[in-house]
């Protein structure tokens, strides 16, 4: 099948299901694909239209911890049977990520937080990018979750509140966002999970506002500020956009940090002619030169995400036909009440 053929197929399946069928993607993958969605969006953006929904199935081109959370909204706040179903047609895509933390380990951090600070108000954030067992526990025990463009919002609420926090999975983005908060480096310790009780003396706990998990993305983490001192050396006049999965590091020689949609509004921002170093995932940064050759824009470096690049028109064709049954992403019943409550209300946050 050639690719215009792949293409037309899909449309005839898409106008065939009509408002009972939802294409979303998420902004790293392949414009190939994005071309064939009904909306493309980052994490958050997805989250909210997968709730705002009543398609009987979404199929989701992304990684599987969205089309988990958009199985979790999709199912409603009892989970069970409903009628709707979520697909994703590269059932091996998964972040490397999400996969740093189990919801085991989490919880036995927590108790040996918890008790080392039995005074302190604690609350669980966990970052979007994360299994639906790490969302059930931080949903039972009264924590909300979070993406790179709400992070903000919602770790300054539960600060604001006076509540301890405990993030998890990523590292970076916890530390970003303190700083962000104005809280000074200390003021976040790190779990290491390697190490028994994380490393840390309860002292470390105590004297701490915000406790994360040693998680991150391997792909945005592994940026360095050399990578900033060769792009500036090649682009002097460059303003610096990037990513709060890069360390802090390198995100405090940035102009500018943001989730991908920030990225993408700076970017629409821009006045003609302005040179820009993007440092995010290379199908959006390839995306965004594309669109805006009236900018010119270079990846900080080139970094591309394996999971995000698995989905393809084929893949998803094969959906829409077959719906094979490898495909379809179902979070167990039981775990649906408490990771429903703990993205509801990171949506409620904002
Ligand atoms: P966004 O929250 O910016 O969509 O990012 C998701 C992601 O996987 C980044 O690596
Ligand atoms: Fe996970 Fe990083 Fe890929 Fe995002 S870019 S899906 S955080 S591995």
């Amino acid at each position: 099948m050639t690719e215009s053929e792949c293409r037309a197929a899909i449309a005839a399946e898409r106008e065939a299901w009509g408002e009972r069928l939802l294409i979303l993607g998420h902004h790293y993958q392949d414009s190939a694909v994005t071309a064939l969605c009904d909306a493309v969006g980052d994490s958050l953006e997805l989250s909210r239209l997968a709730a705002a929904s009543r398609a009987e199935r979404i199929v989701f081109c992304g990684v599987r911890f969205m089309a988990e959370t958009a199985d979790i909204l999709a199912r409603g706040p009892e989970g069970g049977e409903n009628g709707r179903s979520v697909w994703l047609p590269a059932p091996k895509a998964g972040c490397p990520m999400a996969d740093m933390a189990g919801a085991e380990a989490l919880e036995a951090a927590w108790a040996r937080l918890t008790e080392a600070d039995p005074k302190a108000a604690w609350a669980p954030v966990v970052y979007v990018n994360s299994t639906a067992e790490v969302k059930a526990f931080c949903g039972a025990h009264g924590g909300a979750a979070c993406t790179s463009g709400n992070a903000r919002r919602v770790l300054g609420r539960f600060l604001g509140e006076g509540r301890k926090v405990f993030f998890a999975p990523d590292q970076h983005l916890c530390a970003n966002t303190a700083r962000q908060l104005g809280l000074p480096a200390e003021a976040v310790a790190l779990w290491r999970r390697a190490l028994p009780d994380g490393g840390l003396v309860p002292q470390r706990i105590r004297a701490a506002r915000l406790v994360a998990w040693d998680g991150c993305c391997p792909i945005h983490a592994g940026y360095t500020p050399g990578d900033v001192v060769a792009a500036r050396a090649a682009h002097p006049d460059a303003a610096l956009l990037i990513h709060p999965e890069a360390p802090t590091g390198v995100t405090a020689l940035a102009e500018e940090m943001g989730s991908t949609k920030a990225i993408i509004e700076a970017v629409s921002r821009a006045e003609p002619g302005a040179r820009l170093l993007i440092g995010t995932e290379d199908h959006l940064v390839r995306r965004l030169a594309a669109d805006h050759p009236e900018l010119a824009i270079r990846p900080l470096r080139p970094i591309v995400c394996q999971d995000m690049g698995r989905t393809t028109p084929e893949a998803l064709l094969r959906v829409l036909r077959e719906w094979p049954e490898e495909t379809l992403v179902r979070v167990p019943d039981a775990l649906i009440p408490p990771a429903h409550a703990c993205v509801r209300r990171m949506l409620a946050l904002g």
